[in-house]
């Protein structure tokens, strides 16, 4: 095996084992389900971008669903949905808002999905797709059991964005948290894409590329981790999450990440929503 394939799999094997313990799965479910911070605002605007390609009740597949966040309020919204996910201590974590939600949950891997081709109307991903190294064979599998004219979005990390802050300034990888560099820090390994890369992953998925939409400005962005070096920028975290807790502040902060950052230049945003469909 040669280096290149060893630690393509060492990556494979640490991110679908990350969350596999009920330990972790329970500090998962307590981190993530907080629906009054920054980044469940930034959740809402990126689910809400793929809800309004949506029919209403369309049969829809959340991929890598974790504990259910995006699951839930899928279903919440009406639609058929169904969560995926490698981790059986994950899926356990996930009850639905409401009885009536209609949730199946299956355990599968992303690589080689346990459902039939055209299945999905829709599907979303959140915080998956950038943990792995061949993240372009996840969205070719998705895109096989997606219907014909069905949506497929997904989060990335904009490589352009690591270009531009560290071309000044050095970044500390280990406190931004995540790390795009393949021999860098294991555990915090974050793929990244340019635009040319993003396309050339949908032609060979066999999918439309529609939009690269930049997201979230202010929670987390290398240009300001660079900008502040390691200390400063976790220091600039804690500060946002006392600011956020003035009502102003945060309607300014809700305003700005609706508004101004989907029209800014990918480079000032580390993260970018990805909107596709399959012609
Ligand atoms: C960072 S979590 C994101 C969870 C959820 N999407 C969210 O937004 O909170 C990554 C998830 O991917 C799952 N995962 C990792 N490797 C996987 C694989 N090969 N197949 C399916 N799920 C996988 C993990 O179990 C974990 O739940």
């Amino acid at each position: 095996m040669s280096d290149l394939s060893v630690s393509l799999h060492a990556n494979k094997q640490f991110k679908s084992g990350a969350w596999t313990s009920p330990q972790r799965a329970t500090v998962y479910d307590q981190t993530t389900n907080n629906r009054s911070d920054l980044t469940h605002f930034v959740t809402s605007e990126y689910l809400a971008r793929f809800t309004e390609r949506l029919a209403p009740g369309a049969r829809v597949l959340d991929l890598g669903c974790g504990t259910g966040v995006l699951t839930k309020a899928l279903a919440a919204q009406g639609f058929d949905t169904t969560g995926v996910d490698i981790s059986r201590a994950m899926l356990e974590k996930i009850q639905p808002d409401s009885p009536g939600d209609r949730i199946t949950l299956v355990e599968g891997n992303v690589y080689a999905l346990p459902f039939e081709d055209a299945r999905f109307d829709g599907i979303v991903t959140r915080w998956v797709i950038p943990h792995f190294r061949d993240w372009p064979l996840i969205l070719k599998e998705a895109a096989r059991v997606l219907k014909p004219g069905g949506t497929l979005v997904f989060d990335h990390c904009n490589r352009a964005n690591y270009e531009l802050a560290t071309r000044d300034a050095k970044l500390d990888y280990e406190k931004f948290g995540y790390d795009n560099r393949t021999k860098g820090i294991a555990g915090a390994f974050y793929a990244s894409a340019s635009p040319q890369e993003l396309q050339t992953a949908a032609d060979v998925a066999g999918v439309e590329l529609l939009d690269l939409v930049p997201q979230s400005f202010f929670r987390q962005n290398a240009l300001v981790a660079a900008a502040l070096g390691g200390d400063g920028f976790l220091a600039y975290r804690k500060a946002m999450d006392r600011f956020y807790e003035d009502e102003g502040v945060r309607a300014f902060l809700h305003w700005f990440e609706r508004n101004v950052t989907p029209t800014l230049p990918l480079d000032l945003a580390n993260g970018v929503t990805v909107i596709c469909r399959k012609p």
